[in-house]
């Protein structure tokens, strides 16, 4: 099915079945404490498994000698009741045996600490002879099982970069010095390109330069560092991209993903060669209290954004930790809203970390869904409560996508241009959070868009600070105003190029005739000395900067307040948010950033939402979402509170999950779901 002209945001699943099961690694346990697995999986629902990625040293104890019987025999004792496989390229943990003698594989930390063995992903995937071997065992599998019919899917590798991402190894040096060759031809153009003549970096060929180091002794050149960031991708995708050749021509009908995502892969690019993407949430982490819920909503967002589509091949199951840290347990019903939390954002299957919690290695405390005795608790039937809940309506959740009107743009080089230059201010990624949060808590029909995705179906879009500019995205920008859509910019939009460099035009440069202003001075407040202004409302709180606008055809929203203090300060009086009227829509700049204090003041001065229709009302710890297919609607609604929500103005329909009338309105408990359908 062609599906280029669908904006990849709204891409959804060709799965046969809504996937459902856990992680599962029978390599960690005798026979005897196996045995009952299989049963034990099918009773709960399971119905896929994904395993074998860290089990290389037992796939091939020795060179050239495989032994996949373990896994043949467990994908066929789960086969026969029912339950598919997902296996994955081992290449995270190479065995001892494999990497003795070689050094020079080890990925190099910018403190030149080398990396050993006896953890995982301390070979570089970017070293052509550590390639060779992860093309070699894939190729093994690959052979192996593609007459298996239980196998059904891939992921490569694990997590990759989940735990370094920079290396300073010889062959990372000589691969980035080749990628910088093709991109500038010229030793010169690269000079340029950098501004290698501030602090007489200038290189008179491209064996002089090296990965840079974020302190050696200070700061590196920051178009240097951005484009290191840029090639840290790039390899990254081609050592996936050597697994993946190897299993699409082994068995056609495999589907490939991985599980992300981690900071300097463009999923975007990255995705382009799987079938769909996946994304590792673990709730945990950040969800310390009911408010904070919207971070694993941003997780799943950013998987929707690169991939349309994608599974969660780990889903926080129980409280996990490793050695500095042990995160909270889930709280009864809480792992399972989790899970709806990521289907309700687009996933379509959920599998939970892990089936049974290890008694030996690094992980002894992350907890599964069966603990290191092997008895069934509570966390067993909550996982069976979703499993045959899933087993009943995951029908009805594929082939539905989400529909944005509204929009948080997200663009992996935007966080690597901000990150080679945070200046101790926010990132883009903080300003998303917190619009997106805000977006939540209105209800309204909400998501993150990749900047190099169609923006059809969008009426509202907000781009938070995106300091890097082309005129590709400009004009992609202008269409969208001129066509009737709302664009939202905020502080440093647009200030620099695509080599990192500040533009020479005055800011907001490519966007200026947009939005119709230009900025006359920015700066930083460390203390909140002043707020924004608006016409008969509240003050509201500045973002840890201003920016002094001059209106160039826009008009003013809103203007800085005088300083608190009572001295003076350049911005007092001045303009802060302005309105440029372009075509059938409007294009608004913000003279300061997004944050937790300001989000919710801003949006009710900002104009043209109106036509973004909230889903629901609710208080602000219910999350709505909406997933789409031509006849029928599914409202996902999710109570993260520690109280019984009521919510209204739903539309009217079936709770699939209690399975009673919904006319208009449900009440939750604590953690409690309803999944609501419209014909
Ligand atoms: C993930 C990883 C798993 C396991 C899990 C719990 O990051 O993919 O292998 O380590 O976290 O720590």
């Amino acid at each position: 099915m062609d599906e280029t002209h669908i904006p990849r945001h709204q891409r959804i699943s060709r799965l046969p079945k809504f996937l459902f099961g856990a992680p599962y690694y029978p390599e960690h346990w005798d026979e005897e404490t196996r045995k009952d697995d299989p049963e034990r999986m099918a009773a709960a629902g399971v119905n896929v498994v994904r395993m074998a990625e860290f089990a290389w040293d037992l796939m091939e104890p020795r060179r050239g000698e495989f032994d996949f019987a373990l896994f043949d025999e467990t994908i066929a004792r789960l086969g026969s009741r029912g339950i598919d496989t997902i296996l994955c390229t081992p290449t995270a943990t190479p065995p001892a045996w494999l990497t003795a003698g070689h050094q020079d594989w080890m990925r190099v930390h910018a403190d030149d600490r080398r990396m050993a063995h006896g953890s995982r992903q301390h070979c570089c995937t970017t070293n052509p002879e550590f390639r060779a071997e992860s093309e070699r065992i894939t190729d093994a599998m690959a052979r192996h099982f593609a007459g298996n019919p239980h196998v059904i899917g891939w992921q490569t590798d694990n997590e990759l970069f989940c735990h370094i991402a920079e290396c300073h190894c010889a062959a990372c040096t000589a691969g980035f010095r080749n990628w910088l060759k093709d991109k500038y031809q010229t030793v010169g153009e690269l000079n340029r390109a950098w501004g290698t003549q501030f602090w007489a970096q200038t290189y008179d060929n491209f064996e002089q330069i090296g990965i840079p180091y974020e302190e050696r002794p200070t700061y590196p050149n920051p178009g240097q560092h951005l484009d290191y960031m840029r090639y840290m991708s790039v390899a990254l995708c081609e050592f996936q991209r050597g697994q993946v050749k190897i299993l699409r021509a082994a068995q056609p009908r495999w589907w490939i993903t991985h599980n992300g995502l981690f900071s300097y892969v463009d999923y975007w690019e990255f995705a382009k060669d799987l079938d769909f993407l996946g994304v590792d949430v673990y709730p945990a982490f950040s969800v310390t209290e009911p408010r904070k819920y919207p971070s694993a909503s941003l997780s799943n967002e950013t998987a929707r954004a690169a991939s349309g589509t994608y599974i969660v091949p780990e889903q926080q199951g129980g409280s996990g930790g490793q050695r500095p840290y042990l995160l909270e347990t889930p709280r009864p019903g809480q792992m399972r809203l989790w899970a709806y939390q990521s289907i309700a954002h687009g996933a379509d299957g959920i599998l939970h970390f892990r089936w049974r919690t290890c008694r030996y290695g690094a992980e002894i405390c992350w907890y599964g869904i069966l603990e290191h005795d092997n008895v069934p608790r509570r966390r067993y039937a909550e996982f069976s409560q979703e499993g045959a809940e899933l087993q009943r309506i995951g029908g009805k959740i594929l082939g539905t996508a989400l529909q944005a009107q509204a929009a948080v743009l997200v663009s992996c080089e935007q966080d690597d241009a901000h990150a080679t230059m945070p200046f101790g201010l926010p990132s883009p990624g903080w300003q998303r959070h917190f619009a997106y949060t805000e977006m939540l808590a209105r209800h309204w029909p909400a998501g993150l868009v990749d900047a190099s995705d169609s923006f059809d179906g969008l009426q509202w879009l907000l781009i938070p600070s995106f300091v890097l500019m082309d005129e590709g995205l400009a004009a992609k920008l202008r269409k969208f105003v001129e066509e009737g859509g709302t664009l939202v910019a905020t502080a440093r939009t647009a200030t620099r190029d695509k080599n990192n460099q500040v533009i020479a035009q005055t800011p907001p440069g490519l966007l200026a005739g947009l939005l119709g202003v230009t900025v006359e001075e920015f700066g930083k407040l460390d203390k909140p000395l002043l707020t924004i202004e608006r016409p008969g409302g509240e003050a509201i709180p500045v973002g840890a900067v201003y920016e002094i606008l001059r209106p160039r055809g826009a008009e003013t929203l809103a203007g800085w307040s005088a300083a608190a203090d009572g001295c003076p300060h350049a911005a007092s009086g001045e303009p802060a948010v302005t309105l440029n009227r372009v075509g059938k829509g409007m294009a608004i700049y913000v003279g300061t950033y997004i944050s937790e204090e300001n989000a919710h003041a801003l949006f009710d001065l900002l104009p043209g939402h109106d036509g973004v229709t909230p889903l629901a009302k609710a208080d602000s710890l219910v999350e709505v979402t909406c997933r789409h297919a031509e006849d029928h609607k599914l409202y996902f609604v999710l109570n993260h509170g520690t109280g019984e929500a009521t919510v209204r103005e739903l539309p009217a329909g079936i709770d699939l999950i209690s399975g009673s009338a919904c006319s208009g309105s449900v009440t939750l408990p604590p953690f409690g779901v309803a999944i609501v359908e419209q014909k």
